[in-house]
């Protein structure tokens, strides 16, 4: 695991959006691997500004959304195809039909998570995977218990989850209980994936994803097996990475 170290939030959005840029320009047909939340805001703004400069073109971008709320139709507000339209979509110049969320709201959500999986792999497979990471050290919606075998399924969301996102929502009531997510071994198939974390609130989940046992309980350390990851932390969130300097020795790549 290679990790960056960041001043803040603003830095770790721009390096992400850099490495982003840079797969596009190695491959304008990349398939990207998205996350919502607050965590990839910044990047999004990041690479809308090198689209409008004629840094980057999306024409050819294929895209795979990690995961959809349940039950909330996709122009509700707080549905993460809402979000990705306004935060992202509508400001370049991707294709409609090239963009994939799973669809929270079809009747039969097994057969939709199965056709989801169909559509990575016939797609070739995600080339860049973005993630962020829950307070409770879920990645996509994997929360703590999920079976690292899983691929794309229907999971019911962690209280702490809910309690994070309630911000998002009128009422922690009103936030959904289930969701579909992308399983660990999809997000384990992407060529490459970048790990954001910022802010105090994620450091313990990052030292425990980064130096921890790799464990379902805490589902981000599954990503010490992958091969090519770029983790880029911010000074806050890497804050309980070194406490023992010469574990930095041991991080650093
Ligand atoms: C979002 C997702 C989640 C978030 C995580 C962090 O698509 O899959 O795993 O990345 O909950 O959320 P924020 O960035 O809001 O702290």
């Amino acid at each position: 695991m290679k990790i960056i170290h960041v001043d803040d939030y603003y830095e770790m959005s721009k390096r992400a959006a850099e490495i982003v840029s840079n797969q596009l320009k190695l491959k304008p047909d990349s398939v990207l691997g998205l996350a919502t939340g607050d965590t990839p805001l910044g990047m999004y703004r990041e690479l809308i500004k090198k689209y409008k400069g004629a840094h980057i073109d999306f024409s050819k971008v294929k895209t795979f959304n990690l995961d959809e709320y349940c039950n909330l139709n996709k122009n509700n507000k707080q549905s993460y195809s809402y979000y990705m339209r306004e935060n992202f979509f509508k400001h370049i110049n991707i294709s409609r039909r090239n963009i994939n969320i799973p669809n929270g709201m079809a009747k039969d959500i097994t057969k939709e998570t199965f056709e989801y999986e169909r559509k990575i792999i016939n797609s070739g497979g995600i080339d860049l995977q973005i993630l962020g990471i829950g307070t409770n050290g879920h990645i996509g919606f994997n929360e703590p218990q999920v079976k690292f075998e899983a691929l794309t399924h229907m999971v019911n969301l962690d209280k702490q989850t809910i309690r994070d996102n309630a911000r998002f929502f009128n009422s922690i009531e009103e936030v959904p209980t289930k969701a579909i997510s992308m399983g660990i071994k999809t997000i384990m198939h992407a060529r490459k994936i970048i790990l954001l974390a910022s802010g105090i609130k994620k450091a313990h989940v990052v030292y425990k994803s980064i130096y921890g046992e790799i464990k379902p309980t805490m589902p981000a350390s599954v990503l010490q097996l992958h091969q090519n990851v770029i983790c880029i932390v911010d000074k806050e969130a890497s804050s309980k990475l070194y406490l023992n300097k010469s574990i930095r020795f041991l991080g650093g790549n």
